[in-house]
C-alpha cells in the first residue's frame, strides 16, 4: 500500500494545495510542508500563494484564521479543527471592548495569538518577532497590549518611553520553564547559549542570553559561533534546529515542553482533510474586513 506521506504529496498536486506548518508541528508534518515558519512568516507566506487553490494550515486556529483574513478569496483548511490556543482564548471580545471603554483613545495592540473577533476590535496586530518595533512605531505614548503579559514585559523593557496597559494572559507551555531549569542548564552546558521565547516568565527572560521568536532562534543558531544551545520554547522547534544545523547541539531547557494543540495535526488528519476538503475556516465579511485592517497596520508599522 502506498505510504501516507506519498498519498499526501499526491493530494498536494491534485488539489493544487499549499501546506503551511508552524515550527512546533511534529517532524513528519514539518517535512511535508511547503513552508515552515513562525507566526509572522506564515502570515506573510499566506499572502504569497496566489496560484494555489487552497491553503492547508498545520498549526492552531488563530494562525489559520490569520491566513484566511489575509486571503479571503482562498479556501483555508485547518486539519486539526479542534486545535486552539489557550493564550488566545484568554482575551474575550467583550472584555477587550470594556478595557477600550475605560481607556478612550488608547490603541489596542494585539498579539497574533488572538481570535479573529479580537483582531477585529484591535488597532494593530504584532507577533513575537516584531512586537517591540510595532509599539515603538505607533505614534502614541500609551497602548493596550494583549493578551500575553510576558511578551508585554519584553516589549516594555525595550520601549521604556511608552506606557503599556497589559492584559493578564499567558501561555501555559512557556510558563513551565523555571529558574532551576536555567541553573541546571548552565551547570551542565556552561558553553551553551541559552535562548528563550518572550512568552517565558520575566525572570527566565532576564537570565537567558537571548529572547527571540521561534524564527529568531533559528537565525541565531545559524549565525552564532557557539556549538551548543539550550532552547526555552515548545519542543517542536528543536527538530528544525537540529535538521538545519547538523554540526551543532540543541537541548531543551529543563524537560521538553509540549503544546498539545500543536500536536493535534497528524498525517492521518492532514490526509483526510485534504481528500474531503473539510475543516474550512469560515469568517464573516465584517470580521475579515476589520481584522484585516489590524493585520495590515502591522505590516505598515514594521
Ligand atoms: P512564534 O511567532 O515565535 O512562532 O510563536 C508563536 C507561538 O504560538 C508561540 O507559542
Ligand atoms: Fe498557544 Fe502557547 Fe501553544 Fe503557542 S505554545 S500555540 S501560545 S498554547
Amino acid at each position: 500500500m502506498e505510504k501516507i506521506v506519498d498519498q499526501i504529496k499526491k493530494l498536494k498536486i491534485e488539489k493544487n494545495a499549499v501546506v503551511l506548518a508552524h515550527n512546533y508541528q511534529i517532524p513528519e508534518i514539518q517535512d511535508l510542508a511547503d513552508f515552515t515558519g513562525d507566526s509572522l512568516e506564515l502570515a506573510r507566506k499566506a499572502t504569497e500563494v496566489k496560484d494555489a487553490a487552497m491553503i492547508v494550515f498545520c498549526g492552531v486556529r488563530f494562525m489559520a484564521e490569520t491566513a484566511k483574513i489575509l486571503n479571503q478569496e482562498k479556501k483555508v483548511l485547518l486539519p486539526a479543527y479542534d486545535a486552539g490556543c489557550p493564550l488566545a482564548d484568554m482575551a474575550k471580545v467583550e472584555d477587550v471592548l470594556k478595557l477600550k471603554e475605560e481607556n478612550p483613545g488608547v490603541p489596542v495592540v494585539s498579539y497574533v495569538n488572538t481570535s479573529a473577533e479580537v483582531k477585529a476590535v484591535s488597532d494593530v496586530c504584532c507577533t513575537s518577532s516584531n512586537a517591540p518595533k510595532i509599539v515603538k512605531n505607533i505614534p502614541v505614548d500609551t497602548v493596550i497590549f494583549l493578551p500575553d503579559k510576558n511578551l508585554g514585559y519584553f516589549v516594555q523593557k525595550q520601549v521604556p518611553e511608552k506606557r503599556l496597559i497589559l492584559w493578564d494572559g499567558y501561555c501555559f507551555v512557556h510558563r513551565m520553564f523555571t529558574l532551576n531549569d536555567l541553573k541546571k542548564g548552565r551547570e551542565r552546558y556552561p558553553d551553551a547559549e541559552i535562548i528563550v521565547h518572550p512568552e517565558c516568565d520575566p525572570e527566565i527572560q532576564d537570565n537567558a542570553d537571548f529572547v527571540l521568536s521561534t524564527s529568531g532562534m533559528l537565525k541565531r543558531a545559524k549565525e552564532s559561533q557557539s556549538k551548543k544551545f539550550i532552547i526555552g520554547t515548545e519542543e517542536g522547534l528543536i527538530y528544525r534546529l537540529k535538521k538545519e544545523n547538523p554540526e551543532k547541539e540543541f537541548f531543551s531547557l529543563g524537560a521538553a515542553r509540549v503544546c498539545f494543540n500543536m500536536k493535534k495535526t497528524t498525517l492521518e488528519r492532514l490526509k483526510e482533510c485534504m481528500e474531503k476538503e473539510t475543516n474550512e475556516v469560515i469568517l464573516s465579511d465584517e470580521i475579515v474586513k476589520k481584522a484585516k485592517h489590524a493585520l495590515e497596520s502591522m505590516i505598515k508599522y514594521i
